[in-house]
């Protein structure tokens, strides 16, 4: 027995309680050592380890950072095969996986541990005593290349077991670079001028086949384990899932998606709830896998070949594929920011067919480097658009030299649709159009989002219709839209019908449908009524959303003392800085503006003006507020247009800024993060009292 005080006591004193942080940061994450005292633990028990050599051990928490170089990875046979799986995808599949156990097993209505796909590499983890001995790689399923110097590295694979360990257990699982840090990682590499990794998965793999472990301990990567290979010493639970339950205790993370599932309606509804999940997920999956949870029952169905007939991995459509660019095209916006975007060749990819592809801005083209007739990689996320993530540079076409077929991409010069000049700003990214409303392009846009729901909220005015009235010089100015007659927009969609070929079966039988004519006119006369703070945001002042023109309307009151206000008066305004102020001054400033600003008003567009409400005149300026739970007497949205009446600011969120918190009905998290900060809360009855003292 080491003495109490000896550096050998020390020194197993130390790892232990390193260990434990470890066990309590990455698995039960609950962190209870803060990083500033783990690293000083970890540099004294570092210290005690270089004066006595003799203390050194494989499995210290020191052993994280990477040890030296050790040339090349032998090779380590697997003792319990590495095992593939089956692939479905469609539910159909899976339903006939269903049935076959069902058939076969005698249970209608068997029961599966259902899990994540994780799409990184698969490794073999071997403890002896407890005590971390090896790690591998899945290489060809009987072999594998031994990376355990790497995986040592990896801070949430436990160096040695907690509690009652086997004499030796296999742990099975996958290493991944969560999608967080691999973005992290990108900006940091395109920072330094250092080639980026193409995607996590690649990031993994390729920082547990570097030689140098302290390269790998660099890298983010982090372990789930999802399977056992040999066990010796140890009488496993009869499920799966137990299994897993008895790794997580023993120390091993295991994904918190995993679950239990019956029958096939259990699996799909599974496969559903991960796919919605999937983007918000930290780590890249490629589908979910399901394993029959009773060992008995696994036992039973055997194998086929190198695959289990007892588990399915239930695939997602790909969220990457690859296709050729036809073209490279430009799209001009509202505010004239020219987007660069691909035509490709149709292609499947996150489970719908596309064939446009963004490239977002010049840089972008610069860094990737498109070029026409490129093979790319395009990815689409959820409801993301499409975007081209990579060229495949081995399969660009080439001519009869050798030499790439097409120069580099460059973004035009001039508008391709107005002609007028494209300009880049210092400092940003966008380049633009400089036409401004003489483009139809932004006219269009413009038009668009004039009318849209939470500017003037024209019904029925969608971007076809604009199109068509700008194509045909119907319209100008969003204040021409309001000169615009039944008989207008009938003549408007007769020759936009004439030029498509679509002329409807109704105007060939001679008769003319007007209904939806009546209805658009309606709806521009009904937007008639506003409120300055949707005129102000309709009229697209680029940098002024929605809650900026509130802000603008509340503190000056009308229109046309925000039109005369100079930068300096508009800075005083909550939210508007200095390039803000510039952009509304200089809208108001163009004679063109005001021209519209004039016609729209003499068109009958009208609003409510009052006095000015200065922010920092009422009783709670300078306060912010949030507004949590349901409210008996009025919305929230009611509570917060009253409560910004007397100078505050509505917030969403809760944190140390907000001055205090309004809690109606069934108040959630936003309470109980309330009253971890010790903030002032109020119910109904006090914001009630509060708003009519102070008169609202
Ligand atoms: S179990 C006997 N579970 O999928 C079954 N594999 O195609 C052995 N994978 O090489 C694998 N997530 O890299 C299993 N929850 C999971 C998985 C998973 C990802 C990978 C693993 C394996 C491949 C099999």
């Amino acid at each position: 027995m080491a003495k109490k005080d000896s550096p050998k006591a020390r020194v197993a004193e130390l790892r232990r309680v390193l260990e434990e942080a470890s066990y309590r940061y990455y698995i039960l994450d609950e962190p209870t050592l803060a990083d500033p005292e783990y690293d000083r633990l970890l540099r004294e028990l570092a210290e005690l380890e270089e004066a006595h050599p003799e203390l050194c051990d494989a499995n210290s928490p020191t052993m994280r950072v990477g040890a030296a170089p050790s040339g090349k990875f032998a090779t380590v046979v697997h003792e319990v095969p590495m095992l593939s799986l089956g692939n479905a995808f469609s539910d159909d599949k899976v339903r006939d996986f269903v049935a076959r156990i069902g058939k076969e097993t005698g249970d209608e209505a068997p029961v599966f541990s259902t899990e994540p796909k994780l799409d990184g590499l698969a490794i073999s983890l071997r403890y002896e005593d407890g005590a971390f001995v090896r790690g591998a790689t899945r290489g060809d399923g009987s072999a594998g290349e031994d990376v355990s110097a790497n995986l040592r590295t990896v801070r949430s694979i436990p160096l040695r077991l907690r509690g009652k360990a086997p004499k030796v257990l296999e742990v099975r699982g996958e290493v991944v670079m969560p999608k967080a840090d691999f973005e992290r990682w990108n900006e940091a590499a395109r920072a330094r001028g250092d080639k980026p990794m193409a995607n996590p998965r690649n990031g993994a793999a390729g920082s547990l086949r570097q030689l140098d472990p302290r390269v790998t301990a660099q890298r983010p990567l982090a372990f789930f384990a999802y399977a056992l290979g040999a066990v010796e010493g140890a009488t496993l639970p009869p499920t799966h899932s137990e299994t897993l339950a008895w790794l997580r205790e023993l120390g091993f993370p295991v994904s918190a998606e995993v679950d239990v599932a019956t029958g096939v309606e259990g699996l799909l509804a599974y496969y559903e709830r991960i796919g919605a999940r999937r983007d918000a997920l930290p780590y890249d999956i490629d589908g979910v896998v399901y394993k029959l949870d009773r060992y008995d029952q696994q036992r039973a169905m055997g194998f086929v070949s190198r695959a289990p007939r007892w588990a399915l991995a239930h695939k997602f459509p790909a969220q990457e594929e690859a296709t050729v660019v036809e073209s490279i095209e430009v799209n001009v916006g509202r505010t004239g920011a020219v987007t660069p975007w691909v035509l490709m060749q149709p292609v499947h990819v996150g489970g719908v067919t596309v064939t446009r592809a963004t490239l977002h801005n010049a840089d972008q083209v610069a860094r990737l480097d498109v070029r026409k007739g490129d093979t790319v990689i395009v990815r689409r996320a959820g409801d993301v658009i499409p975007e081209v993530v990579r060229v495949v540079e081995d399969k660009r076409p080439l001519d009869a030299k050798g030499r790439p077929l097409h120069p580099p991409y460059q973004l035009p010069t001039e508008c391709p649709v107005c002609g007028s000049a494209v300009e880049r700003e210092e400092g940003e990214v966008v380049a633009r159009c400089t036409g401004g409303l003489y483009c139809p392009a932004q006219r269009v846009q413009a038009l668009f989002h004039f009318g849209s729901r939470r500017a003037m909220d024209i019904e029925g005015l969608g971007e076809r219709f604009i199109t068509a009235l700008v194509e045909f010089d119907y319209v100008r100015t969003v204040a021409d839209l309001y000169r615009l007659t039944v008989d207008d927009f009938v003549e408007m969609k007769r020759r936009a019908d004439e030029r498509d070929g679509t002329v409807p079966a109704t105007a060939k039988a001679g008769k003319v449908a007007t209904r939806w004519a009546e209805n658009l006119v309606a709806g521009i006369e009904a937007s008639k009524a506003s409120s300055l703070e949707r005129v102000l945001y309709a009229l697209g002042i680029r940098d002024v959303g929605e809650s900026t023109a509130k802000t603008l309307a509340r503190h000056f009151g009308a229109l046309d003392p925000i039109m005369e206000a100079d930068e300096e008066a508009l800075q005083q305004v909550p939210d508007v800085g200095p390039v803000v102020a510039k952009r509304i001054a200089h809208f108001f400033a163009e004679p063109h503006n005001r021209e519209v600003i004039a016609a729209l008003r003499a068109a009958g567009v009208h609003w409510k003006e009052g006095p000015p409400r200065r922010a920092s005149e009422g009783p709670l300026a300078g306060q912010t507020v949030v507004l949590t739970g349901g409210l008996a007497s009025m919305t929230r949205e009611q509570a917060g247009e009253r409560l910004e009446a007397l100078g505050a600011k509505v917030s969403g969120s809760v944190s140390k800024k907000t001055s205090f918190v309004v809690a109606g009905e069934a108040a959630g998290s936003k309470l109980a993060k309330a009253r971890d900060l010790g903030l002032d809360i109020w119910d109904e009855a006090r914001l009630i009292a509060f708003l009519e003292e102070h008169g609202q």
